[in-house]
Formats: C-alpha cells, sequence, structure tokens
C-alpha cells in the first residue's frame, strides 16, 4: 500500500477523487489544503481517519511541502486558484498559488523523487468557434485567455521542465468543465440551482451561446486514477465525455428539473474576454488507457447533481451570501 499526497483535497474536484480512490483503491490518502473560501473540510467528514490524514497548509509554503511530500510515493496536484471571475477582480493569488504554488511542489517532488500527476484545464488551449470541427487535442498549441486559465498554462509548462530537465516523473490532463457534487456555489451550475432554491432567478452572462463541455466529477476521478495507474511518463491526457451544451440549454435544463419555467431567468452583463467555446477530443485517454466515462447522459447526471444540493443546504449555505456579494461588484 502507499501514499497518495492529494494538494486541494478539500475542494471541488479534489474531494470527489479523494472519495473515489478511499473506495477504488488501497492507497493512505495524504490531503495538503490551505482551506481559502473554496475549501471545505467538511466535504471529506465522511471518510474514515484510518485512511485520509488532513494536512492544513499552503502549496507555496516549502517547509509544509516538504514534510508531506517525504511520506507520500505519489501525488496528485488539484490545488488551485480556480475561477476566472475571481481572476478577472485579483490575479495575485492565481500567480502565487498556480504558479509559485506549483514551482515549490515540483522542486520537493524532484527532491524526494516523487510520482506527480498534475491536474489542468482545457482552458490552456484557448476557445473554438461554435461551428468549428475540431475539437481541443493533445498537440493544440497553448493560447490561454484569461489570467485564471494563464497560470494553469504556465504551471503545466513548468510541470514539462521538470519532465525534461530534471527527469521528474511526471504526467498531466487536462480535462473540461466538471459538475457534481461538491462544486462551490460561485460556479455555474450550483449558482444557479442554489439561486433558484433561494427564490432568485439564474444569472446567464450575455447571451448564454457559450458552449461548455461537461463531464461529471466521478468520471473525471477515474480518468486521474487511470492515469496514475497506467498513463506514460512524461505524457498529456485530455480528459472530456464529449458533454457540449450552451449555457443557455443548462440553465434551461436545470430549470425544468426544478419545476420552474424554462425561460425563468435573466440575462446579465457578459465576462471580459469570454470564451466562446471549449471541446475535447479524449480519443487518447480512451484508446491507450482503456477509460471510458460512466455518466453518459448528462440530463440524469444534472438530475442528481440537483437533488444534491437540495439534500445538502447545510454545506452551501455558509457560503452563498459571499459570492453573491462578489458578483454584485461586476453586476453579474
Ligand atoms: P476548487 O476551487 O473547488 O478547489 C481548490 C482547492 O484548492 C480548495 O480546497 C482550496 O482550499 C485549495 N487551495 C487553493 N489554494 C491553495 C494553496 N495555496 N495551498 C493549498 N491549497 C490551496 O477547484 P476545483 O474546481 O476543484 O479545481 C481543482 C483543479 O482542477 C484545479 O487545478 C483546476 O484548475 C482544475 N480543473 C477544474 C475544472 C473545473 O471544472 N472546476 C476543470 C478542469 C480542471
Ligand atoms: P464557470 O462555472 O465559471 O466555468 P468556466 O469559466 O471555467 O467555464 O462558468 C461556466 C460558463 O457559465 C461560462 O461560460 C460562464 C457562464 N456563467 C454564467 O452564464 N452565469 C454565471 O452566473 C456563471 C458563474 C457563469
Amino acid at each position: 500500500m502507499s501514499t497518495v499526497l492529494v494538494t486541494g483535497g478539500a475542494g471541488f474536484i479534489g474531494s470527489n477523487f479523494v472519495h473515489h480512490l478511499v473506495a477504488a483503491a488501497d492507497h493512505s490518502v495524504l490531503v495538503l489544503d490551505k482551506l481559502t473560501y473554496a475549501g471545505n473540510r467538511a466535504s471529506l467528514y465522511d471518510l474514515p481517519d484510518s485512511r485520509v490524514e488532513f494536512v492544513r497548509g499552503d502549496i507555496a509554503d516549502p517547509s509544509v511541502v516538504a514534510e508531506v511530500m517525504s511520506r507520500a510515493d505519489a501525488v496528485v496536484h488539484f490545488a488551485a486558484e480556480s475561477h476566472n471571475d475571481n481572476s478577472l477582480l485579483d490575479a495575485r493569488p492565481f500567480v502565487d498559488t498556480n504558479m509559485i504554488g506549483t514551482y515549490t511542489l515540483l522542486e520537493a517532488a524532484r527532491r524526494h523523487d516523487v510520482r506527480f500527476h498534475h491536474i489542468s484545464t482545457d482552458e490552456v488551449y484557448g476557445d473554438l468557434e461554435l461551428d468549428d470541427p475540431e475539437r481541443f487535442t493533445e498537440t493544440t498549441p497553448y493560447n490561454p485567455s484569461s489570467p485564471y486559465s494563464s497560470t494553469k498554462a504556465a504551471s503545466d509548462l513548468l510541470v514539462r521542465a521538470w519532465v525534461r530537465s530534471f527527469g521528474l516523473r511526471a504526467t498531466i490532463s487536462n480535462c473540461s468543465n466538471n459538475y457534481g457534487p461538491y462544486q462551490h456555489v460561485e460556479k455555474f451550475i450550483p449558482r444557479q440551482i442554489t439561486n433558484i432554491l433561494d427564490g432568485c432567478r439564474p444569472r446567464l452572462y450575455g447571451e448564454g451561446l457559450n458552449v461548455r463541455d461537461w463531464i461529471h466529477a466521478q468520471d473525471h476521478s477515474s480518468a486521474v486514477l487511470a492515469i496514475l495507474e497506467g498513463g506514460t511518463l512524461g505524457e498529456t491526457y485530455l480528459v472530456g465525455a464529449d458533454g457540449e451544451k450552451s449555457n443557455k440549454d443548462v440553465v434551461e435544463a436545470i430549470l425544468e428539473i426544478m419545476g420552474e419555467p424554462a425561460d425563468a431567468y435573466d440575462h446579465v452583463v457578459d465576462r471580459p474576454g469570454h470564451d466562446l467555446r471549449y471541446a475535447i477530443d479524449s480519443t487518447k485517454i480512451r484508446t491507450e488507457l482503456g477509460w471510458t466515462p460512466q455518466f453518459s447522459d448528462f440530463r440524469s447526471g444534472l438530475e442528481d447533481t440537483v437533488q444534491w444540493y437540495r439534500d445538502h443546504e447545510p454545506w452551501w449555505r455558509p457560503q452563498k451570501a459571499a459570492a453573491e456579494a462578489k458578483y454584485q461588484l461586476t453586476g453579474q
């Protein structure tokens, strides 16, 4: 049995991955998380202490990173500042965590010879036209648009450099937009669900024609474990579930599922520099590692997610007012 260090394990995708790891493998898990506004210790409360140890700390702090890395056989690095809208208000935490934090982890992993898996996003590739027949692949050139995606792109390039220059045993995955339980209410899908639960109308940026390629967080978790166990060192894998939907279609589906008229939403001011469309070609991970997503029906995954937020108000309620206060600054 080995020890897997999970950075950002109290966040949305990190906590889904920790649940998946405990259920699907024998490893013990060491979570390193700073518990920023986006981290929630409660996302891990139902897991046994005998399998999951929690350390509160900053991935940009070399001393805490050295301590946890000395006890790890592998690291899966989720910790990040993750919200585009926040990066437009203040990019500094994005530079500190996504770039300096990743650098700090890479140096420690190199020193302790720890297997490294880096979690990234398809947003490093920029965006596509709505009618572009091409989708992102592992060879698409980097072209990030926002402070968030540019700091993620920088972190990917650091990982690639540590592989080439120092022989770090690393892999990278770039995944599309995730949905599912434990997602912070600042993000698109949980924001609209919890607005409706609060008797408020969903808020659609601009015309709502932007397309995102949705994947359930559990499918992302199984893809990451497949790469950790069978991926080729030095390689990048794109992860997606063929889930392209316009934002307008997603809002209408949420309203229908929640028993509201499908047009009961408001258009609000658009995001500056708003990426138009993301779309992933995940042929490589499917053919090389035999991975397939289990949530092939977005509508039923969305129904489960709506039900999860209905059932877990004590989990999301403490975050809601602060998230909406931030949106009031930009009229969104
Ligand atoms: P999140 O914001 O929900 O969680 C981030 C977690 O990292 C939080 O628990 C936070 O406390 C922790 N954290 C932040 N700064 C830290 C620091 N300096 N030190 C230690 N911990 C810190 O994010 P998420 O949506 O779960 O995203 C996780 C990863 O997946 C990120 O790397 C993100 O870029 C990537 N990703 C996200 C999506 C998506 O749709 N959300 C899609 C593809 C890739
Ligand atoms: P988001 O969840 O912030 O993810 P990302 O920016 O990484 O794609 O947003 C998903 C899409 O939803 C994006 O096109 C912006 C849009 N959006 C809205 O229309 N309304 C909202 O209230 C939010 C938060 C996002």
